[in-house]
Formats: structure tokens, sequence, C-alpha cells
């Protein structure tokens, strides 16, 4: 167990099965682990801060020296400000060292004091990404396994209203083509 803080940032949107397991692997690593989420990203997140927050802090209620918490701006003064000394990023494939390296080496940059740590989550979460979870959710797809259950249910609650609404024009269109009156046949004009 190495002394210290430790920060795991991410966007986490939604959390997958794979960052719950990177979660659990850092927080038997560090001495104390904080989740922090991006609160400012560029991007138009599918959930608010204040959900993601919510579920992280469920699905680690059980990890006693993990925190969960928000930040804005640079992560390396948000990670100063709360004295971490280490960064944890996870790499999955190949694919994604390229963009990790170069983000590492930015924030050695910006803060020479911080040392970034990678770790693997388990090989059948090698394929899982917020992005394609969000991805397949949205158009309907099983997410079963890939997510924790809590997220699970959220994806399902926030996605829902849209396929009963998808699913009340179906119905009313279908009910709109049996009400429809069939052509009066006697009121043809004869040609
Ligand atoms: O889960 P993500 O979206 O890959 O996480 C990326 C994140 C949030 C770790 C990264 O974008 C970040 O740290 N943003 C904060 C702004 C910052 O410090 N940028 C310089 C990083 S080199």
């Amino acid at each position: 167990m190495n002394k210290g803080i430790a920060i795991y940032p991410g966007s986490f949107d939604p959390p997958t099965n794979g960052h719950l397991d990177l979660i659990q692997r850092g927080s038997k690593m560090f001495e104390e682990l904080v989740v922090a989420i991006l609160r400012n990203s560029e991007k138009s997140p599918m959930f608010s801060v204040a959900e993601r927050l919510e579920m992280l802090r469920a699905l680690t209620a059980d990890l006693k020296n993990v925190r969960i918490d928000t930040f804005n701006g640079l992560m390396v003064e948000y990670a100063k400000s709360i004295d971490a000394v280490c960064i944890l990023r996870g790499i999955r494939a190949i694919s994604d060292y390229e963009y990790e390296l170069q983000m590492a080496l930015m924030n050695r940059k910006l803060e020479p004091t911080l040392e970034t740590v990678f770790m693997m989550p388990a090989d059948k979460y090698s394929y899982v990404s917020s992005r394609l979870v969000r991805e397949v959710a949205q158009a309907g797809g099983p997410v079963k396994g890939l997510v924790p259950e809590v997220v699970e249910q959220k994806l399902r609650e926030k996605l829902d209203p849209a396929y009963k609404f998808h699913d009340a024009n179906i119905v009313e269109a279908a009910e709109g083509d049996k009400n429809r009156k069939a052509p009066d046949k006697k009121r043809k004009r004869k040609a």
C-alpha cells in the first residue's frame, strides 16, 4: 500500500465496470483514492455531474478509502489542492496509450512532483468505454455486464421516456391506420 492520496480523474459519463474495476484495484494500492469527476467538460454529457457523483458514491460505498469529488479547470491544480501525490489512469489497449502518454507528459510538465500511474482493468472490460455504453444504450441495446446495475437502472430511467414516446407514436400510427375509413366504393366516380 502506497502512502498518500492518489487521484483518479475522468468524465465517468457513465461509470462503467471498467472504471469500477480500476477503482477497486486503486483502492488496494493507495492509502486514499479520490475519484474526481471533471465538471467543465466541453462535451455535452448524458448524465449531469450530480448524477455521476451519486452513482459513483453508491458504487464505492463499501470502499472506505475511496472518496468521490468533482473538479474544474486543470486537473494538476486540483490534485495539488487536495495534496495528491499520484494520478491514476487506466489503460485498456495499446490504442489508449498514445493519448494517455501525451496527457501524462503534459501533466508532468505542468506539475513535475505528480507521478502518473497506469493500471489495467480486467481483460473482460478491455473493450468497454463510456462512449460505447452510451451508444449501445441509446440505440436500445443491452448493456448488462458492461456497467454496474445502478448505472444500468439509471440508463433505463433516462432512456425509457424516449422509448415510450417512440412506442406511443408507433401505436398511434397503427391505430390511425385501423380507424382510417376504407375508400367508399359507391362514391367512386364512374370513369
Ligand atoms: O475520462 P476522460 O474523459 O478520458 O478523462 C479526461 C480527463 C478529465 C482526465 C482530462 O481531460 C483532464 O484532466 N481534464 C482537465 C483539464 C486538464 O487538466 N487538462 C490537461 C490534461 S493534459
